[in-house]
Parts: C-alpha cells; sequence; structure tokens
C-alpha cells in the first residue's frame, strides 16, 4: 500500500461522501457549526479513525471557477475535498439530492419535485466526484461510497479506468418500487446502482426493495446473494449501522454538572426529549401535536411534564425545511398557548446543535427518549439515547416503528406516528412504566447497542467488498 499521508501517491482505500465531519471554515462562508450534524458523519468518522486512507467529499464552500482538490494529510483517513459551483449547491445539492432523492426514498412523494436541470448538475457532479476520486486512488484501490448523492459514481469511475472493488452504502431507505419507478430517471439511477460491486442497506426491507426494483425495471434476477444482471453479480446486503456507546455510557464531571441544572429547571417535572436535524421526515411536528393531545386526553400529567425539542439547522435554505421550521414554532407557540401556566411550559424548543457531551446530559436526564421520525433509514439518536440512560434507572425508549432502528431495539415501545392518539397513549404508557419494566426492556438493547459498533459495520461492509 502507498502512504497515506503523500497527497501525490494513490491511495489503496479512497472513502467518497458529500459530506465530510469537518464544518467547512469560517471563510468559506458556508457555516458557523463547528462540526457537521447528522448520521453519515457520526457513522463514518469513528469506523474510518484508524483505517487510513483518504476520505472526498465536499468542502462545503461554494467557488465559481476552476475545480482544484485540497487534500489535507494531517487527519486519518486524510481528507480530500474541493468546492462546488454555486450552481451544483442549488441544483446539484439543494435540488436533484434533497428535493428529488430524498423525498422519494422517504416516502414522502407530495414533496418530491422533479428538474432537468437539476438532474443535469446531479450527473455533471457524480462525475466530478468520480473522476477526483480516480485522481486519488490506486487503479486496483478500493472505493467505498456513501449515500444518495452519488448513485452515479461507480459507472463513471469504471468508465475511466478503475478495475478495484466499488461499494455503496445507502444511509437513507430505499422505496417500494411503485414510488421509485416514478423518478423520471429511475431507470438511469438504478442502472448507476448497479455498477457497484456490493450495495448496502440498513434494513432487510430496503434491500428486498432495491432488488425488487431491480429485478422490475433492469430484468435482474435475484440470487442468494444478491442480483445478476447483464452477466454481472451485484451483491446486495444488509449492514445496521451502530454507535460509538461509550462516550454516551461514561458521565464525566462536566457532564454531571449539566444533569444537574437541568434537574434544578424541571423541578422534579418528567423530561420528554426530542434530538434530531429538522428534517420533515423526522415528524416533529407530529410528535409535538402528539404531546399536545396527550396534554388534553390526560389532564393529570399537566404541570408534571415538560417537552424538550432541540432541532439543529439543516437544510435550511431548501424551501420545504424553512417551512417546516416555521411550522414547528407555530405549533409550540400553540401548544404553550393552550396548555400553559405562569410557572409551567408544556415544551422547550431550541433551534441548534449541542456537543456530544450535553447531549449525553439530556438524554441522561429525559424520562422518555422521544424518537418519532416518519420515516428514517436508521436513527442513530435512538441508539445514543438507550446508550446514555443509567442501567439501574433508565428511561423509555419511544419510537417509531418507521425507523430502521426498530428492526433492532426490540425493548422500545414502537408507535406510529401517523396515529396522534395512539401516540399520544403510548406517550402515557412510557411515563407511566415501572423501574422493573424500564430495567427488562433497557439491558437487552444496551447490550446489542453496545456490541453493534461502527467499526463492526465498516469491517462487515468492508471483508464483503474485498471477498471477490
Ligand atoms: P440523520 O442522519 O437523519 O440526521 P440520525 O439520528 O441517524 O439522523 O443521526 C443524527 C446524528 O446527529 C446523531 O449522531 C445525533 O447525535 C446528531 N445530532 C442530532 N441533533 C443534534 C443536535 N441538536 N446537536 C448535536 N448533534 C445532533
Ligand atoms: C443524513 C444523510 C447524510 C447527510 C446527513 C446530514 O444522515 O443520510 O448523507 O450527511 O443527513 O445532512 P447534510 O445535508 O447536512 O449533509
Amino acid at each position: 500500500p502507498l502512504p497515506r499521508t503523500a497527497p501525490d501517491a494513490r491511495a489503496s482505500f479512497l472513502v467518497i461522501s458529500n459530506r465530510l465531519p469537518d464544518a467547512p471554515s469560517a471563510a468559506a462562508g458556508e457555516s458557523e457549526r463547528a462540526r457537521n450534524v447528522g448520521g453519515l458523519v457520526s457513522g463514518l468518522a469513528p469506523a474510518l479513525a484508524a483505517r487510513g486512507g483518504v476520505w472526498l467529499g465536499w468542502s462545503g464552500g461554494r467557488r465559481p471557477g476552476a475545480l482544484e482538490l485540497a487534500v489535507d494529510a494531517s487527519s486519518t483517513p486524510a481528507r480530500a475535498s474541493f468546492d462546488f459551483h454555486p450552481e451544483w449547491h442549488t441544483r446539484f445539492y439543494n435540488g436533484f439530492a434533497n428535493r428529488s432523492l430524498w423525498p422519494i426514498f422517504h416516502g414522502f412523494p407530495g414533496r418530491a419535485r422533479y428538474d432537468e436541470s437539476e438532474w443535469r448538475a446531479y450527473v455533471e457532479v457524480n462525475d466530478v466526484f468520480a473522476e477526483m476520486a480516480t485522481r486519488l486512488v490506486a487503479p486496483g484501490g478500493t472505493v467505498w461510497a456513501h449515500d444518495y448523492h452519488l448513485l452515479l459514481v461507480a459507472a463513471s469511475m469504471r468508465a475511466r479506468g478503475h478495475s478495484g472493488p466499488l461499494g455503496l452504502f445507502l444511509h437513507i431507505p430505499f422505496p417500494a418500487l411503485d414510488l421509485f419507478e416514478t423518478i423520471p430517471w429511475s431507470r438511469a439511477l438504478l442502472d448507476g446502482m448497479l455498477a457497484f460491486d456490493l450495495v448496502g442497506f440498513h434494513t432487510r426491507r430496503y434491500a428486498q426493495s432495491f432488488v425488487r426494483c431491480a429485478e422490475e425495471l433492469a430484468r435482474a434476477t435475484a440470487t442468494s446473494s444478491g442480483v445478476r444482471v447483464d452477466g454481472r453479480e451485484v451483491r446486495v446486503g444488509v449492514f445496521p449501522l451502530g454507535i460509538d456507546a461509550a462516550p454516551f455510557e461514561e458521565i464525566d464531571a462536566a457532564t454531571e454538572g449539566e444533569i444537574a441544572e437541568l434537574q434544578a429547571a424541571l423541578r422534579g417535572r418528567r423530561l420528554v426529549l426530542g434530538v434530531d436535524r429538522l428534517d420533515y421526515t423526522k415528524g416533529i411536528v407530529e410528535r409535538l401535536d402528539a404531546f399536545g393531545r396527550m396534554l388534553e386526553l390526560h389532564p393529570e400529567w399537566r404541570g408534571r411534564v415538560s417537552m424538550l425539542q432541540v432541532a439543529v439547522p439543516s437544510r435550511a435554505d431548501v424551501p420545504e425545511y424553512a417551512e417546516q421550521r416555521r411550522a414547528i414554532e407555530t405549533l409550540v407557540g400553540r401548544i404553550n398557548g393552550e396548555h400553559g401556566e405562569a410557572h409551567w411550559m408544556p415544551v422547550r424548543y431550541v433551534y441548534r446543535s449541542y456537543g456530544r457531551g450535553q447531549l449525553a446530559a439530556l438524554y441522561r436526564a429525559a424520562d422518555v427518549g422521544y424518537v418519532t421520525p416518519l420515516r428514517d433509514g436508521m436513527n442513530l439518536v435512538a441508539k445514543e439515547y438507550v446508550a446514555a440512560q443509567h442501567p439501574t434507572s433508565p428511561g423509555v425508549l419511544l419510537l417509531s416503528r418507521f425507523a430502521g432502528a426498530a428492526d433492532e431495539l426490540e425493548g422500545a415501545i414502537l408507535t406510529n406516528p401517523h396515529d396522534r392518539d395512539g401516540m399520544a397513549r403510548d406517550l402515557v404508557r412510557a411515563l407511566e412504566m415501572p423501574a422493573e419494566e424500564r430495567i427488562a426492556r433497557h439491558a437487552p438493547m444496551l447490550e446489542r447497542v453496545r456490541r453493534s459498533t461502527p467499526e463492526v459495520w465498516a469491517d462487515a461492509f468492508l471483508h464483503e467488498l474485498e471477498r471477490r
């Protein structure tokens, strides 16, 4: 293998994702966040920390003009990045990736919109990623691409002569055939995915949907390991992503302080907690609404419970996201106006990101982890909540049936976020659950979360990818 630090040497292992973990510098004018937030970064950063190679992604900056590849060899893996042309930011990132693929893959056909020029930008940016990737990796090296932004890079890399293994992991759901085929370029996207050697998903259901689409639209035949198409084998696998539990389990002195402050502010009231990127797939409006409904149906809980919703800004210049933010703010105001008292606010809402220690403190202090996406590829917040609970006095995880994590976290109360009254009932059940039952449900979940680390996930995927 070539030395991983030399920018002119080609790496034997390359990871590609649109997002990199480090937030763009203030000079790039993109954001003031210290780190990027999201499941992809939370999972990939620890999984790759000791692996070497190069991680290629978008710098976070926007600049017209020449395409320059910046390589920073001081981190592991080395980071390589380039700026987006402003038009790519609008058409590729805000456009095709986040207004077409994101909604349709999450099952929101009403929110998906299609625009020919955005599709062209998607094809172009995938080609640019492929070009940069080909420059960085040895021709026979292993390439691991991530997520819906990069579905077309494999074909483009093969066309440039790359001969090594090419893998794709999709961090979001894969939709049913009926939805997938409504995308005007569904066949091209599917062919792009079928150009990889291995395609990985969080759950069996997403993998099955993909195989079904391949059979129906690309005339592939299902095999025991994936599909056979045009005389090639494409392996399809299920690799549920996990978290590094230790930093959430080990509560340090600073975190203890945060918990004490929070508890003083709660003055004996129970805490129901939501933590998400501000995204309509997370079901934040539905969750708040069900909390309000619970207060209506169960007035005995008034004044005895507070909900805290932490929402981190995300994709804020995409109109659906700006609209979602307004909807949340309006609803918080309504619930507090209708149910609040001078001495008690039912809902607290903060629009910001927190560091890991602060998140751990919030999770630990919360009696209910209220994790109710309408649809979510995995949802790592649910796993972080489990890891942060004290084993002898754990809180209750109230989890949407439509999160990938529901397949693994069997001790959660599974709820349907489309059913307001049902969710209100489940919330009361969570608040009233006796300690014995809470412990019995939590212990096996914690075991599972501890075992299923990002390293285990990456090892499993890469082992399969490199087994030829
Ligand atoms: P998604 O990938 O859709 O954002 P996940 O639940 O899988 O959803 O991952 C979200 C990640 O972002 C988690 O690791 C979580 O800790 C982090 N996160 C979410 N909200 C915040 C916040 N307000 N501040 C800091 N980190 C956050
Ligand atoms: C989800 C997606 C990731 C994405 C993250 C944050 O986890 O699967 O690909 O990085 O959200 O979104 P952003 O648009 O900020 O990268």
